[in-house]
């Protein structure tokens, strides 16, 4: 299903630089929602509602009637969104999109998150490293954690629970191995010679670009969130147009939208 609630907040805080976290109580919604799956929740300016905007799913609490959300406050809208106060109440629409899947086959697990593409990655680390009703039991997890510079950073204690191996990367080198994400996710896997069952993947579209490059190569299976290109979330701006390949002429080329087709792609089924 799909609902629209008048959420209360319970928290709203900066947690890294230009970083927010916002905790919604939201039963219906928290009920049905699944890792890689957004919101649009419309924000309002003092009064005024503004557009509703895309955010995907950062920590799911279903027993709680919870969900959380990570956003990084980039311009008016999500500006206006870090000045909303405990206690008030935000209009979200969902669950919306299709959620990452399970992987098809036994083994070691990647999970390489950009910047703020680590929003959907989180719930998806505790789903595949606590036995759940969704993804059926425990793996071997290795997650990639890249971001510009240390102070964007979600802080060591959030991951300190999933109790996993977290290499981290920034491109300025003020935390973890400098360069980016993916030159990190690259060196570990070729020096200690392991291949993944499957990478999930989120953040910007030249970090994704490089990540269904290199499974393609290897035949790999990658699960990619492209929720950055989404815009509207609706269908109505076009803005998240992607060509892919058409799987009744694979030769010819068709068009998918991120936000009604996505957020989550096999890296084989979009032409980069
Ligand atoms: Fe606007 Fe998809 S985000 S059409």
């Amino acid at each position: 299903g799909k609902y629209q609630e008048e959420a209360l907040i319970l928290a709203n805080e900066g947690v890294a630089d230009t970083t927010w976290r916002l905790v919604l109580e939201c039963p219906r919604i928290a009920a049905e929602a699944r890792p890689g799956q957004f919101v649009m929740l419309q924000i309002r300016e003092g009064t005024d509602p503004l557009l509703r905007r895309p955010f995907s799913f950062h920590r799911i609490h279903p027993e709680r009637a919870v969900f959380e959300i990570l956003y990084r406050v980039v311009g008016r809208g999500t500006w206006w969104l870090s000045q909303t106060r405990q206690g008030s109440r935000v209009s979200v629409v969902g669950p919306l999109g299709n959620a990452f899947r399970p992987p098809d086959r036994p083994g070691p697990v990647a999970v390489v998150g950009g910047g703020i593409g680590v929003a959907p990655l989180y719930e998806l680390l505790h789903q595949l490293a606590k036995p759940s009703a969704f993804f059926g039991g425990a793996v071997d997890i290795h997650f990639f954690y890249g971001t510009r510079t240390a102070a964007e950073m979600l802080p060591e204690s959030t991951f300190s629970e999933l109790n996993l191996p977290v290499h981290r990367s920034t491109d300025d080198g003020t935390a973890g191995f400098c360069g980016t994400v993916v030159d990190l996710f690259r060196r570990v896997l070729e020096k200690d010679r392991w291949r993944p069952a499957v990478i999930y993947a989120c953040g910007s579209l030249p970090m994704q670009f490089a990540v269904a490059q290199w499974a393609l190569s290897r035949g790999t299976p990658a699960q990619l969130s492209l929720e950055s290109l989404m815009a509207c979330g609706l269908g109505a701006c076009l803005g998240c147009a992607l060509p892919a390949p058409d799987p009744k002429a694979p030769n010819a080329d068709r068009y998918v939208h991120v936000c009604k087709d996505g957020p989550i792609f096999e890296a084989g089924s979009i032409r980069w």
